[in-house]
C-alpha cells in the first residue's frame, strides 16, 4: 500500500507533532506549508527528533500551480489537512482573510487532489462546529451551527466535503472535529508558539506561570458546572497526533479492502470527534498546572467571553469503535508536557 501523504499546515502546532506520529508509523511525509503562522526551525526540530530530514515545500494551499507541481513530483495516498488560520478574535475582525485561506484555500487543494486522482482526505475541523451543544456528551450526529467566521470556516469546509462525497462516490472524506488540543512533546522541543498574548487557556497558564504574563482572567465563575467556571474536554496533542494515524491506518485498510474485494463502497464523509470524552474545569486545569509547576499562577474572576459556551467534551465512542483510537494521556500529563515545552523554551521557537 502506498503510505506517502501530503501534511499541510505540517509545521505548525498539531502538525508537528502529526508529522512525528506519521514517521513513527512508517509513513512517508511531505509537508506544505507557508511558514504563516510557524516557522523553519519548527520544522529543523521534528527533523532531528525523527533522524532525518523532512521533505519540506514553502507554499501556500491557494496556489493551485504550486500544489500540482507537488502533486507531479509525488504518487500520494492522501492529505492530512491542517492548513488554515485558527484565531476566532481576528476571524471576526478580518472575515475574508478566514474565509479566503481556510474555505477557498481548501477548494483549491481539493481541485488538484481530484485532478491527480487523489481521494483520501483527513481534515482538521473542530468541536466548535457543534456550537453551543443541545446534550453533553457531543456526538457527531449533533445539529451543527457556528457563531464566528472562523467556526464558519470549519463548517462550510464540511459541507463542501459532504458535498463533494454525494457527487462522487470515490472521495473517503474524514473531518477530525478536534476538542481543545493541549501538551506538547514530551522531549520539550516541540510545541505551542503562540503569536502574541494567548487566547486560548492552556498557553496563557503556562505563560503565567513562566512570568511571562501577570495573571490569568477567568472569564465566568456563574456557570452551571461544578465550581461555576467553563468545562472543556482538553485532549493531549501527541494523542490527538495518534488519532490521525488512526483515522489514516482506517482510510488505508479502506482502501485494500476495496481492492480485493473488488466492491466500489468508499467512506464518503465520516465525521470523527477526537476528544477525551472527560470535561475539566478551568480552575480544575489551573490546580492542576499549579501542582506540576509549583509555580503560582494568580487568577482572577472576571466576565464572561462572549461567545463561550459552559461545558464542552466528546462522545469519543465512534473514534473508539472506527478508528481503535482512544485518548490515553492524563490531565497532569498535559501539564508536565507543556510546562515542559514552556519551560525549556519560554519565548517559543524565537528563543536565543
Ligand atoms: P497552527 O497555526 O499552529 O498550524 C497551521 C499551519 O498552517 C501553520 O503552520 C500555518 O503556517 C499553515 N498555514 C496557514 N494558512 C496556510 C495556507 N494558506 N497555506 C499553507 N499553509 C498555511 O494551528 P494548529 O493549532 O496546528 O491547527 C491546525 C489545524 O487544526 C487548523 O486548521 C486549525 O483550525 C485546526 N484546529 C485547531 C485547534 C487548536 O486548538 N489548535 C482546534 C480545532 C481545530
Ligand atoms: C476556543 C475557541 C474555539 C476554538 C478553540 C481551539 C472561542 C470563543 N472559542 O475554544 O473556536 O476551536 O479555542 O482550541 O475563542 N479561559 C479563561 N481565561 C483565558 C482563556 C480561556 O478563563 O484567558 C476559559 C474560557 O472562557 C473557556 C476555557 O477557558 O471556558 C477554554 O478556553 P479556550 O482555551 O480559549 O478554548 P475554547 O473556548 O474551548
Amino acid at each position: 500500500m502506498n503510505k506517502k501523504i501530503l501534511v499541510t499546515g505540517g509545521a505548525g502546532y498539531i502538525g508537528t507533532h502529526t508529522c512525528i506520529a506519521l514517521h513513527a508509523a512508517g509513513y512517508d511525509i511531505v509537508v506544505y506549508d507557508n511558514l504563516s503562522n510557524s516557522s523553519r526551525e519548527a520544522i529543523n526540530r521534528v527533523s532531528s527528533l525523527i533522524g532525518q530530514s523532512i521533505d519540506f515545500i514553502e507554499g501556500d494551499i491557494r496556489d493551485a500551480e504550486s500544489l500540482k507541481q507537488v502533486f507531479s513530483s509525488h504518487h500520494f495516498f492522501g492529505v492530512i489537512h491542517f492548513a488554515g488560520l485558527k484565531a476566532v478574535g481576528e476571524s471576526v475582525a478580518q472575515p475574508l482573510k478566514y474565509y479566503d485561506n481556510n474555505v477557498s484555500g481548501t477548494i483549491t487543494l481539493l481541485e488538484v487532489m481530484s485532478e491527480y486522482d487523489v481521494k483520501n482526505l483527513v481534515f482538521s475541523s473542530s468541536a466548535t462546529v457543534y456550537g453551543d451543544p443541545e446534550r453533553l456528551p457531543i456526538d457527531e450526529n449533533s445539529p451543527r451551527s457556528c457563531t464566528n467566521p472562523y467556526g464558519q470556516s470549519k463548517l462550510t469546509v464540511e459541507h463542501i466535503l459532504e458535498d463533494l462525497a454525494v457527487s462522487d462516490a470515490s472521495w473517503n472524506l474524514i473531518p477530525l472535529r478536534y476538542f481543545n488540543p493541549v501538551g506538547a512533546h514530551p522531549s520539550g522541543q516541540i510545541g505551542e508558539d503562540p503569536n502574541d498574548i494567548p487566547n486560548n487557556l492552556m498557553p496563557y497558564i503556562s505563560q503565567v506561570a513562566v512570568g511571562k504574563l501577570e495573571k490569568l482572567s477567568i472569564f465566568g465563575n456563574d456557570y452551571p458546572t461544578t465550581d461555576g467556571t467553563g468545562v472543556r474536554d482538553f485532549i493531549h496533542v501527541t494523542d490527538l497526533a495518534q488519532g490521525h494515524v488512526a483515522a489514516l491506518n482506517y482510510l488505508q485498510q479502506q482502501a485494500s479492502s476495496k481492492s480485493s474485494s473488488g466492491t466500489t463502497s468508499s467512506v464518503g464523509f465520516l465525521p470523527i470527534n477526537l476528544g477525551s470524552g472527560k470535561g475539566t474545569s478551568v480552575l480544575d486545569l489551573v490546580a492542576a498546572f499549579t501542582k506540576v509547576s509549583k509555580q503560582p499562577i494568580p487568577y482572577q474572576f472576571a466576565a464572561r467571553r462572549a461567545g463561550d459556551i459552559a461545558s464542552c467534551y466528546a462522545s469519543a465512542g465512534r473514534a473508539k469503535g472506527l478508528l481503535k483510537w482512544q485518548a490515553e494521556l492524563s490531565i497532569t500529563d498535559m501539564c508536565q508536557d507543556t510546562w515542559r515545552w514552556q519551560s525549556m523554551n519560554p519565548n517559543g521557537y524565537n528563543a536565543t
